[in-house]
């Protein structure tokens, strides 16, 4: 490319009117952002720095992480669905991406039109932890305890939509009980407080909670997924522990914003394709209880496919009970 081609390029890229061929590459020429709309410290955060750090690698540009929390996800998901198009701003989210649609009825973006999908990351499975001096050691004490204490039970979500929130809804039906939930930007804070023992219960991924579990720092209650998690061997599933259909993985997916040039989407599902190959994030994923989805999954189109299904298999969940954001 010439001298003065390549100039035009990237002042048209600064425009944020380049496309095609030329501009794609030159992809990426700078450094390239990773939005979590949720605080530092917590599970989005943390798939989304080893992400960052593996993409990186595979693009040879450096990847940061900003985290914009707020609202469930929704202020993270807005401020990449109102970016440039020009593949310098991407979301990394969660399954929030299929719950907003429904629970947030006046958002200032299209929820679902407002990005394109570059690929699923992975699926963590969710741990239902208390706090250290919880007066039970397991699911059917807890439930016990659950409905005699009733809304006298601090739970820690991270806002309506979040996966602690949609977590928390499931028990709270499951045990037709009611507890006082108290809302964070992120479940990275949520879990300090859990910590100091001003909260009482959550729900939270495998990803924040394992070490804490581990070290004897909180208690687990039970993992909320079909089958037991390989890094928490002892730890019952909800099934097992009494409470059938108390169930919830937590997908993470990345995205850019709607009009991100086609080349570029494609530059960026192969980088991150490349990350869930790389050693050092499989062996991090497996050591927090995950694992990257397979290669096929994690393509623009089989994401889009996937999200579009889940959207619909919550729209009713949520529907029947009628609790929205907005
Ligand atoms: C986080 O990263 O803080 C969590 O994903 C919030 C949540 O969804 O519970």
């Amino acid at each position: 490319m010439t001298r003065i081609t390549r100039r035009a390029t990237l002042a048209l890229a600064s425009l944020g009117l380049a496309s095609g061929p030329a501009f794609a590459q030159q992809f990426p020429s700078r450094t390239i952002t990773i939005i979590v709309p949720f605080a530092a410290g917590g599970p989005t955060d943390t798939v989304a720095r080893l992400v960052a750090e593996a993409t990186g690698r595979d693009l040879g540009r450096t990847v940061v992480v900003e985290n914009v929390g707020g609202a469930g996800g929704t202020l993270g998901a807005a401020r990449v669905a109102q970016a440039r198009p020009d593949g310098y701003t991407l979301l990394l989210h969660h399954i929030g991406m299929a719950t907003a649609p429904t629970l947030y009825r006046r958002l200032p973006y299209d929820p679902v039109g407002g990005f394109e999908t570059i690929g699923l990351v992975t699926e963590v499975p969710m741990t239902l932890v208390a706090k250290k001096d919880f007066p039970a050691n397991t699911l059917a004490e807890a439930v016990a305890v659950i409905k005699r204490e009733g809304d006298r039970l601090n739970y820690a979500n991270a806002g309506i939509g979040a996966a602690s929130h949609l977590c928390g809804l499931l028990l709270q039906k499951a045990v037709d009980t009611s507890m006082t939930t108290v809302p964070f930007r992120g479940t990275g804070p949520a879990m300090q407080e859990l910590l100091s023992g001003r909260i009482d219960l959550m729900c939270d991924q495998t990803t924040n909670t394992t070490e804490q579990i581990n070290a004897g720092a909180i208690k687990v209650l039970a993992v909320t997924t079909p089958e037991r998690v390989g890094s928490l061997p002892n730890v019952p599933t909800s099934a097992e522990a009494g409470l059938p259909g108390f169930e919830v993985t937590v997908w993470h997916g990345l995205y850019a914003p709607k009009g991100t040039p086609p080349e570029i989407q494609q530059r960026l599902s192969k980088a991150l394709q490349a990350a869930l190959r790389d050693p050092r994030l499989v062996q991090r994923f497996a050591e927090l209880g995950t694992a990257p989805v397979a290669q096929d999954r994690a393509t623009p189109e089989a994401h889009r496919r996937f999200w579009q299904a889940d959207i619909a298999k919550w729209r009713p969940i949520i529907q029947a009970a009628g609790q929205y954001a907005d």
